[in-house]
């Protein structure tokens, strides 16, 4: 597509309103208004193609900042994504995140064509544990509930009674009439489970099984220690995929929305976020006023989406990047994630 040269720099100086406050870019980026004329064609042309295709774009907060704020309709955490996902009228939904939550959108979108860009964003959770696995954990704990972390395959949730995400994880297990729980596939969170109940005054035994997420599996105890040392009055807010050390050290854990609207309700001179680095880039968007110590890390796999995967992926999706699922193994992961409506308060 051609665009004309004011129509380009109309684009680049809408880009540069938001990317200028970007410090914190995966690619080591300083944002100015030509580096946003670069880009402006590209957002331009799959702009067009969502409004000729009837086309909507959720984009992780983890995804590269030019696509939460060049394309993006909707950006956000996994639960508000899924709600997204499950209200759209659009004939093809484009997730910018990773696999299992373009799963997670045919899921809830039948109807759609919902594509990926990159058919390699896995995720380490999610690739951890099999449909089978989880059969056999039922197996050995017939009497447990069964609850996935919405970080799972298609195959596993339709083996799951409930799913959770970060953002419910322990009201929804709290509320479970079960005693035992089997949770998958995070051992960290099931940790961090563990305590908050324990909390909260209630008794579950919590079994999972061993997966980790590459990224929060990372920080560690002595990294706050240090910067609380450099950095007085310092706040330091970490995901519940964190181990429970650092979890306990934190003084916010919870998932990427509940931990924006921490950052942005609280005065405070600086804070070091323990998640992906593209949650900082958000932040420094969206609330320009706070500091950010860095500390973040970045996940392989959503910076594998890119403007121009997203683009060509718009025009003509390879067969690759369109999302299929048998329909009884997506009716049974339905059931799973509309119990998670269903419970989350
Ligand atoms: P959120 O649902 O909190 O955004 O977490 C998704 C994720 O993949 C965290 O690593
Ligand atoms: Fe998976 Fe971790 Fe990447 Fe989130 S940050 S998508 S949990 S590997």
């Amino acid at each position: 597509m051609m665009f004309t040269d004011s129509a380009i720099e109309a684009e680049a100086e809408r880009l540069l309103g938001s990317l200028m406050h970007v410090e914190c870019d995966p690619k080591g980026r300083k944002w100015n208004l030509d580096t946003c004329r670069e880009i402006a064609p590209l957002t331009l042309e799959i702009n067009q193609l969502k409004k000729e295709k009837n086309a909507v774009i959720l984009t992780h907060s983890y995804v590269e900042p030019e696509i939460v704020y060049g394309v993006g309709d909707f950006k956000g955490d996994s639960y508000f994504l899924s709600l997204k996902a499950q209200e759209s009228r659009a004939d093809i939904i484009l997730f910018a995140g990773v696999v299992f939550m373009a799963e997670t959108a045919k899921i809830l979108s039948p109807e759609a064509t919902v594509i990926v860009p990159d058919r390699g964003s896995g995720c380490s959770l999610a690739d951890s544990i099999t449909g089978a696995d989880v059969r056999l954990m039922k197996s050995l704990y017939p009497d447990a509930a069964v609850v996935c972390y919405i970080n799972s395959t298609a195959e596993v949730k339709a083996e799951c009674d409930v799913c959770v995400t970060s953002g419910n994880v322990y009201d929804i297990v709290a509320s479970l009439p079960q005693q035992r729980i089997v949770f998958v596939p995070d051992r960290l969170m099931a940790d961090n489970i563990r305590n908050e109940l324990r909390q909260r005054g209630v008794n579950k035994e919590i079994i999972s099984s061993d997966g980790t997420c590459m990224v929060h599996e990372e920080f560690d105890v002595e990294q706050i220690k240090q910067a609380r040392a450099q950095f007085p009055g310092l706040k330091v807010v970490s995901h519940p995929e964190c181990t429970e050390e650092v979890a306990q050290a934190s003084d916010f854990v919870g998932s990427t929305g509940a931990m924006m609207k921490y950052v942005k309700a609280t005065p405070a001179p600086y804070f070091l976020m323990l998640t992906e680095c593209g949650l900082v880039g958000r932040l420094e968007v969206e609330d320009p006023e706070k500091s950010f110590i860095g500390g973040c890390r970045l996940c392989p796999y959503m910076k594998l989406n890119s403007l121009e995967k997203i683009r060509d992926a718009l025009r003509a999706p390879r067969p690759g990047q369109i999302v299929t699922l048998d329909e009884n193994l997506r009716q049974s992961a339905a059931r799973c994630i509309d119990r998670m409506f269903e419970l989350t308060p």
